[in-house]
């Protein structure tokens, strides 16, 4: 599979389309940043890590009957997907207390809920990504009432799937976010990725922080938290 033209540059990817209409190769950067672009970085190796965990995590739950974007991992940071028009929403579930949901509420993080809670933001850099619920979404027409049921449906049962997993090596899964796509035919994938990037991984033991707030929050040894996690994910 060769790139073609350069469709699309974020803040942590690139995606270029390919001689088949119907797919895409995403290709991960080293780059990071925090607070909608405000703090920028490098992350020293995070574009394969993210790619190769991403990857991982799609696997894993595909064959636990989510549908996803993955087609074919083609090196270290890049990978072949479906074409999926983006549904501008990001999905967030939550166990534990942390970040956004800790300020906001006023409570401490820790917090483990009785149930996992779902919020949906608006994706819009310019807006700062505002939090949004189901009925702003139709009404701004960002998905239908069926595209929503389906998203919270996958959401929901992507967070038991991965909350199994994580405990089995010794994590607790705090909060992610996920994106979805539309696939030509209109079938709701989970696409986007899945990465110390987008979720609050905590050591079970020690309840070190292996994720992105390492970068947010100038907490030293990023790299090395992002190595860890690769290596217990992969098993290696
Ligand atoms: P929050 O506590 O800042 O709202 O973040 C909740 C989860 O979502 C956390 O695991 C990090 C992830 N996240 C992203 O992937 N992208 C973002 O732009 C933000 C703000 C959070
Ligand atoms: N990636 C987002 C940004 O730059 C936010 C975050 O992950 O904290 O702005």
């Amino acid at each position: 599979m060769q790139k073609t033209e350069m469709l699309y540059e974020g803040k942590a990817k690139k995606v270029y389309a390919t001689e088949n209409p119907e797919l895409y190769i995403v290709s991960y950067k080293d780059d990071a940043t925090a607070f909608n672009g405000l703090k920028k970085g490098t992350i020293a190796g995070k574009g394969v890590i993210n790619n190769r965990v991403t990857n991982y995590m799609m696997q894993m739950l595909e064959k636990n009957g989510v549908p996803t974007h993955f087609v074919e991992e083609i090196s270290d940071s890049e990978t072949v997907v479906k074409k999926v028009q983006i549904v501008p929403l990001e999905v967030i579930i939550r166990n534990i207390s942390a970040g956004s949901f800790s300020k906001r509420y006023g409570v401490e993080e820790g917090i483990v809920f009785e149930q996992p809670t779902i919020e949906f933001s608006y994706k819009n850099d310019d807006l700062g990504d505002p939090l949004i619920n189901e009925y702003h979404a139709l009404a701004l027409k960002l998905a239908t009432r069926e595209e929503i049921d389906t998203i919270k449906a996958l959401a929901f049962k992507t967070n038991e799937l991965m909350k199994d997993f994580f405990k089995k090596i010794n994590v607790d899964l705090v909060d992610f976010k996920l994106e979805f796509g539309r696939l030509s035919d209109g079938t709701i994938v989970l696409a986007d990725e899945i990465s110390p990037d987008t979720c609050r991984f905590w050591d079970s033991r020690t309840h070190e922080k292996l994720d992105k707030d390492r970068f947010r929050r100038d907490l030293g040894n990023v790299e090395g938290a992002y190595q860890e996690m690769m290596r217990r994910i992969l098993g290696e």
